[in-house]
């Protein structure tokens, strides 16, 4: 029997590893799969609601590391994980995206001699300033097996030294917990309660540092949104530490008094993959999003300079704005929205990313001849 511990814990983390906990159900008379959560987000709207919405079991260990700086967040997640993997000497980590305990969990796991699965590999911004890209980078270069989404991914990992051998192209389980979840969220009654008509209103989410933490550039994000709201509903779901930055530019008033503008708190898996399915338009400085608009078929302005996921842009919804309000006023009068007709689905994101990752980890284990 091998043991294997997949590591979430932020909200992106979850969707990326239910399914592939129930694609190792397949093999648990050989394959014991354990969860574990960092508590990295720790809110209930930002953790526990997704573990119902995408039927994923509880983590058998939970670190309950919560917020702090990023050396922080990374060095106590290590020092957590660190104790569970000397208890549970899993044969294989897996770790998934680009947050803190991504890279934290990675690095543990290497030093302690266990072999590293990183999901979601090769993805490159080319920016530096994104603590994201360090995780990426940094998770890469000591992973064993990577598991990448997209083209983009194969070669930004052999341009920095990775072997053929240790990389496997498999698709996108993040797209494999949409495919799956699809049918629930249309039956979803969200939009109805928040009188919401299909095609007919815009959503935001806005978090990263570089557009939330100043607080001049957020209220310049306000005003677009107070804009883009005279002609047509904007729902506007809110991650904490933005709702946090918001309370201190002093206009929640104003804003929580105009009618067009909904100001929510974070939603549900479910719930949002509804809204953002019948969405005119979203706005977004998300990655996960970026990919999600790109096979419901729905355009994307994503705000930002530089996208780790060009295969969205490429063949896919979205388009990169360079987040300054008068960019964004002329996306929105000019109507410069990404061209949806041509638009296709990225080569094997079609729901079997997580067969594939297990099959091949089933494989990489030694397992196939027992
Ligand atoms: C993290 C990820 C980012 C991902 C995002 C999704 C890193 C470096 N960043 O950013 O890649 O896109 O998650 O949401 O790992 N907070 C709460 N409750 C929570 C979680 C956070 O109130 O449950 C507040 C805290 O004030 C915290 C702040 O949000 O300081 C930021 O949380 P943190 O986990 O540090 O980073 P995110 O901005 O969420």
């Amino acid at each position: 029997m091998k043991k294997i511990i997949s590591v979430v814990g932020a909200r992106p983390n979850f969707m990326k590893v239910a399914p592939i906990d129930r694609a190792f159900a397949r093999y648990k008379d050989k394959i014991e799969h354990i969860i574990v959560h960092t508590g990295q987000h720790y809110d209930a709207k930002m953790s526990d609601a997704f573990f119902q919405d995408l039927e994923m079991p509880n983590p058998k260990h939970f670190l309950g590391v919560g917020s702090g700086s990023h050396s922080e967040q990374t060095a106590k997640v290590m020092v957590a994980f660190e104790k569970v993997c000397i208890d549970e000497k899993p044969d294989l980590v897996i770790v998934v995206g680009d947050v803190n305990s991504t890279l934290a969990a990675a690095i543990t796991a290497k030093k302690l001699l266990i072999p590293v699965a990183h999901i979601e590999a090769g993805l490159r911004s080319g920016d530096r300033e994104m603590p994201e890209e360090i995780n990426r980078i940094a998770t890469d270069a000591i992973a064993d097996y990577l598991f990448v989404t997209e083209k983009s991914g194969h070669q930004n990992l052999i341009n920095e030294g990775k072997s053929n051998s240790s990389i496997f192209f498999v698709g996108n389980t993040m797209i494999d917990s949409l495919l799956a979840a699809m049918e629930k969220a249309e039956k979803s009654n969200i939009c109805n309660e928040l009188a919401l008509s299909k095609g007919e209103y815009a959503l935001i989410t806005l978090h990263r540092p570089s557009n939330v933490d100043d607080k001049d550039k957020l209220a310049e994000f306000i005003e677009i949104f107070e804009y883009l709201s005279k002609s047509r509903k904007v729902v506007f779901p809110i991650h904490p530490r933005t709702m946090k930055n918001i309370e201190a530019t002093g206009l929640i008033d104003r804003i929580k008094s105009n009618a067009n503008l909904h100001l929510l708190e974070p939603m549900g898996y479910i719930d949002f993959l509804k809204v953002m399915s019948e969405a005119d338009f979203v706005m977004t400085d998300s990655g996960g999003i970026q990919e999600e608009t790109t096979v419901l078929g729905v355009p994307c302005l994503t705000l930002r300079t530089t996208t780790e996921r060009p295969i969205t842009i490429e063949i896919g919804t979205n388009k990169l704005i360079q987040p300054t309000k008068l960019n964004i006023l002329r996306a929105i009068d000019e109507a410069l929205l990404p061209n949806i007709a041509n638009h296709s689905i990225p080569e094997l994101w079609d729901g079997k990313a997580s067969e594939r990752i297990v099959k091949i980890v089933h494989k990489l284990l030694g397992l196939e001849n027992e």
